[in-house]
């Protein structure tokens, strides 16, 4: 949905990345429903991207969406300036766009990895700059908040999905690294979900006994994986660290990803 731009908003305005579907559009209605103008990020997929966009829209009045591949350096670079342009201001980013794509060491490349690093690392670096930027621009008081989704992966790794799982480990890093260099202006904050939603290499059925698979019994919802970014949101008491929602699945071992168990 496209607006004419708009001046400063007493609503605040959050970027969401890869918020036409799953989690990232739960993690964006979650946040229309809290007040939040939720720009809404997508690459390809157009339709949902304006499904979102019309959802939130009706919980927080205005919405709109941005298109961007984030592993183009200068799309990513436009990317927050597009936004501010149309809505006014943005106050808080949550990097949930994510490339997920199968490597072991065995298959590894270079160019594997530079693809996830570019996506899921190198964009929700420079998107936390150009916010950083841009708070500094506002005031000397303005503050903000970047969200980073991980993945419980990381506490509990195998070998499965190496470039993937390189990507969030740098991107964990860079979540202290980012608290560290942007306070006070900016906290930032991990969420890291277990085996959320399905993909492609999984039935219903097995998907709906590896989600039984964690010491509470029950692995994270969509709800829950929104419900604690909304949470890392409005908590000023929060940086530098990453709140696991995955029903303790980070405290077993697992040999294989839960896609290839
Ligand atoms: N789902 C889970 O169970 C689970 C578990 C652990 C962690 N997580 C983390 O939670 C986050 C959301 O998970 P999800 O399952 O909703 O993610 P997903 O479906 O794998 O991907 C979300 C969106 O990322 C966008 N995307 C991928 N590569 C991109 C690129 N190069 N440039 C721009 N956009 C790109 C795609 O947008 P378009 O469709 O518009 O192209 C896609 O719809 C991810 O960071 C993931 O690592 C998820």
């Amino acid at each position: 949905m496209s607006q004419a731009p708009q001046k400063p908003s007493k609503q605040p305005v959050v970027l969401v990345t890869g918020a036409a579907k799953r989690l990232g559009r739960e993690i964006a209605l979650s946040l229309a429903r809290a007040g939040w103008i939720v720009a809404v990020h997508y690459r390809d997929s157009v339709e949902d991207a304006r499904k979102t966009v019309a959802d939130c829209a009706m919980l927080a009045g205005v919405s709109s969406s941005f298109r961007a591949n984030l592993s183009n350096e200068a799309a990513v670079r436009k990317l927050l300036p597009t936004v501010i342009d149309q809505l006014g201001q943005v106050d808080a980013l949550v990097n949930s766009a994510s490339t997920f794509e199968h490597d072991t060491p065995e298959t590894f490349s270079f160019a594997a990895m530079e693809k996830h690093m570019r996506a899921n690392t190198g964009a929700a670096i420079l998107l936390s700059q150009a916010l950083h930027s841009h708070l500094q621009a506002r005031s000397a008081e303005t503050r903000g908040v970047v969200v980073n989704l991980l993945d419980q992966k990381l506490w509990n790794p195998n070998p499965d999905f190496v470039s993937y799982t390189l990507s969030k480990a740098a991107l964990e890093a860079a979540n202290t690294m980012l608290a560290l260099a942007l306070a006070p202006r900016i906290r930032v904050v991990g969420v890291a979900p277990g085996l959320t939603l399905t993909s492609h290499m999984l039935s219903s059925e097995k998907f709906a006994a590896l989600h039984k698979l964690s010491p509470l019994g029950q692995s994270s919802t969509a709800a829950d994986v929104a419900a604690t970014v909304a949470f890392a949101l409005s908590n000023n008491s929060i940086t530098g660290t990453t709140l696991l929602v995955d029903g303790g699945q980070h405290l077993m071992k697992f040999e294989r990803d839960f896609s290839l168990l």
